[in-house]
């Protein structure tokens, strides 16, 4: 060995110990870290608490991974996307897609993005990464279509699940509702002391379509269910019509100023004491612990009533637009989003259990962990309210009905509608 290399060799090992030193770690660069960069913009509609702060720490391990890349975090405010879906729909037709976007597992990607043709196939992703064998079928059969997979599952949702007040209900002397009689009985104690017995935020009309999808789960079954999504019950049928009677019995024990709030100014109502109960997905768990709620301390949960054995489920997915105009970016995030690491910085914040069944279990609260157990045994049902069940034109329509529905109560001209859609859209006969 020269006398050169003699002295180069303990000056690198210096520059190395320092870096140590500086940085606390040795930088390693992992395989396609190299040469990513530019901006990456991500589409969702995750403003609220919770779901801004799951998205949040996300991208921070994005970031970490990635430095050199420049985060645009393009949100439109408004839940289930009530918003952000027509913005989104716009771009895509205009040939303008953000890097990647939030989109139901289901329906919602696979008719409106998989079959027009807007979306890159990412099996070679699924490959390269392992993941056929850490997502469960159920979810892998949800963004897939024709052989190939268009997304990645970021999380799994329970659309079906009553919150409550612990300190209302210990004040009462109440036990959770198991039955919808059960929960007009605590209505009546509730209501006695001005209470709003169940809070709804509805000023999306897709809030009451996702108390309605509970009540429909509760009358029908899951079978009944997921016969309507078959073409094989009509929703004229009695079974069908007594649920939306049963709905608009519910939505007589709503605070009256529903229409002008959104799903977590509802939630916020239990929070302040002024109602008993909401009805909501387990993103409002994110809304609990943003306001630093604890489960089973302040607020407790049960199946919403009727539903127990059945978990409605809701998937938020990413997937890569055809033409995204940073590609190289877009796959390392989606990389991102489906380790190990990404799902367990999203989904204890987000109020979701993550999609892999391989995580870190005791990074989640005791609600998610329940909600890991349900989800290994329940009947696993599609989401109507969020783009699962059906087609989104179905969605668009039936929330104009549900709108008609709320001010008149007609179950009649309601169910006869709704089945004309049905049949529109190809789902009935
Ligand atoms: C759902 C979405 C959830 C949550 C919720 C409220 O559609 O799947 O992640 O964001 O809307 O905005």
């Amino acid at each position: 060995m020269g006398k050169a290399r003699l002295l180069v060799l303990p000056l690198l090992l210096a520059a190395l110990l320092l870096t140590t030193a500086w940085t606390g770690q040795v930088a390693i660069v992992g395989p396609g870290q190299e040469g990513v960069s530019g901006d990456f913009e991500i589409f969702t509609w995750w403003t609220a608490g919770g779901e801004a702060d799951g998205l949040n720490a996300l991208l921070e391990v994005f970031q970490e991974r990635y430095p050199d890349v420049n985060i645009i975090n393009a949100t439109v405010a408004g839940g289930a996307g009530m918003n952000a879906r027509a913005v989104l729909k716009t771009r895509m037709l205009g040939g303008n897609p953000p890097d990647t976007f939030q989109v139901h597992g289901g329906q919602e990607l696979i008719a409106s993005y998989v079959v027009t043709g807007y979306m890159e196939p990412i099996t070679f992703l699924w490959e390269e990464e392992g993941w056929l064998d850490v997502f469960p079928q159920d979810l892998i059969d949800m963004v897939s279509y024709e052989g190939e997979i268009y997304s990645v599952p970021a999380n799994v949702h329970r659309s079906n699940v009553l919150w409550y007040n612990k300190a209302i209900f210990e004040e009462y002397g109440l036990e959770p509702p198991e039955t919808w009689d059960d929960f007009f009985e605590i209505c009546d104690v509730v209501e006695a002391d001005g209470i709003t017995c169940l809070s709804l935020g509805d000023v999306g009309i897709w809030a009451t379509v996702h108390l309605f999808e509970s009540v429909l789960v509760s009358e029908l079954g899951a079978e009944g269910y997921q016969a309507l999504w078959n073409g094989e019950l009509d929703w004229t049928s009695d079974e069908v019509k007594g649920a939306f009677e049963l709905l608009y019995q519910i939505l007589q024990h709503v605070n009256e100023d529903h229409g002008a709030l959104s799903w977590d100014q509802a939630v916020q109502l239990v929070v302040d004491g002024e109602a008993a109960m909401n009805l909501m997905g387990d993103w409002a768990e994110g809304y609990f612990t943003s306001v630093g709620w604890t489960p089973n301390v302040e607020y407790g949960w049960v199946p919403s009533p009727g539903t127990a054995g059945t978990f409605i489920v809701v998937t938020d997915t990413f997937g890569l637009p055809l033409g995204a105009p940073n590609r190289d970016a877009a796959i390392a995030f989606l990389r991102v989003l489906g380790s190990v690491e990404g799902q367990d910085a999203f989904n204890p914040l987000k109020g979701s259990i993550p999609a892999r069944v391989d995580t870190d279990r005791s990074l989640y609260d005791e609600y998610l962990q329940s909600s890991m157990d349900d989800f290994a045994v329940d009947t696993l049902v599609p989401s109507l309210a969020h783009g699962s069940a059906a087609p989104e034109s179905f969605g668009a329509d039936f929330g104009t009905v549900m709108s008609v529905f709320v001010a008149t109560g007609d179950v009649d001209l309601v169910s006869s509608a709704a089945q004309q859609i049905c049949v529109a859209n190809g789902i009935c006969q």
